[in-house]
């Protein structure tokens, strides 16, 4: 990484949020979703792109299954368009591979075809583009950071202290000196579980305490806790986003993600 790559300039997007952990499984596109979807119910124009090229969610949480982008052209370029629902501007890795493909690709393929995918789509002008990731810190995120101007990255956990352990790797690898991008916060997913029928009983089933620990010793604020609610398989299993935030706490937990981003964001522009 001794000569820097040029990095290709999308100058239609203001800010881009990638959003990833060390881990799979622990939400980082339910984050990446409900953050997008916080953000267009504020009025922000804003895109997800998922790039997880070994697993993509994105299709199935927007109930995009089986689904191509249309093509147009603009200025002679061919152009892929995003789908559109629930105000933001939607593409996935997933409509262009075949699943059980995906594991055959190899490093620059993947590399390649996510960096074509995100210049050659027409994401018109945003206020936001979310990056949805795989997990780890492999040739995906590397890409990635290489290649565009990321405004910051948001960690997502659980608070068990194996997935913090991968989570602080993912944090060094954002914060080396090759990288220098800013992790404007962390989130921990299934923080504790409130039954319905019980709202001021907290059970923190997959243990209590990490993601104020992981803050604690990475000085990273913590900016939002998401519990584990019943819903939130078949909301993003049936493509039902409408109905995620119908859960106040889960609702909470999200306005707390982008007060947190908003804020950083608002403190770094002042230095
Ligand atoms: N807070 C939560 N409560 C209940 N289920 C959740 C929560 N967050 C994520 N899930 C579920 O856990 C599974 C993994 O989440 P996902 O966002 O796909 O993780 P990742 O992108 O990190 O692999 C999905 O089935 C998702 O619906
Ligand atoms: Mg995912």
């Amino acid at each position: 990484m001794n000569n820097p790559i040029e990095k290709t300039k999308l100058p239609n997007i203001k800010n881009i949020i990638i959003v990833a952990s060390g881990k799979g499984g622990v939400g980082k596109s339910t984050v990446a979703t409900g953050l997008a979807l916080s953000m267009a119910m504020e009025g922000y124009s804003v895109g997800l792109m998922d790039a997880d090229i070994y697993g993509p969610s994105i299709p199935t949480l927007f109930n995009l299954h089986n689904q191509q982008p249309s093509v147009s052209e603009k200025n002679g370029k061919p152009l892929m368009e995003p789908f559109i629902k629930f105000g933001i501007k939607i593409m996935s890795i997933g409509f262009m591979i075949d699943p059980s493909q995906a594991m055959l690709w190899r490093g620059p393929m993947a590399s390649n075809g996510l960096k074509q995918l995100i210049n050659d789509t027409n994401w018109g002008e945003l206020d936001y583009l979310i990056l949805d990731t795989p997990p780890g810190t492999g040739d995906i995120h590397i890409t990635l950071l290489q290649q565009y101007e990321i405004n910051g990255a948001v960690i997502v956990t659980t608070p068990q202290t194996i997935a913090l352990d991968d989570v602080r790797k993912a944090i060094t690898m954002f914060h080396s000196e090759h990288i220098g991008v800013p992790v404007l916060g962390i989130v921990e997913n299934m923080a504790w579980f409130t039954p319905s029928k019980h709202p001021d009983e907290k059970y923190f089933l997959f243990g209590k305490g990490g993601g104020d620990l992981l803050s604690d010793s990475t000085g990273i604020p913590l900016i939002a806790q998401i519990p584990v609610n019943e819903n939130i398989c078949g909301v993003c299993d049936e493509g039902r986003l409408n109905e995620l935030f119908s859960d106040k706490i889960v609702k909470f937990g999200f306005d707390n993600l982008l007060k947190g981003i908003l804020k950083f964001q608002a403190e770094m522009s002042k230095n």
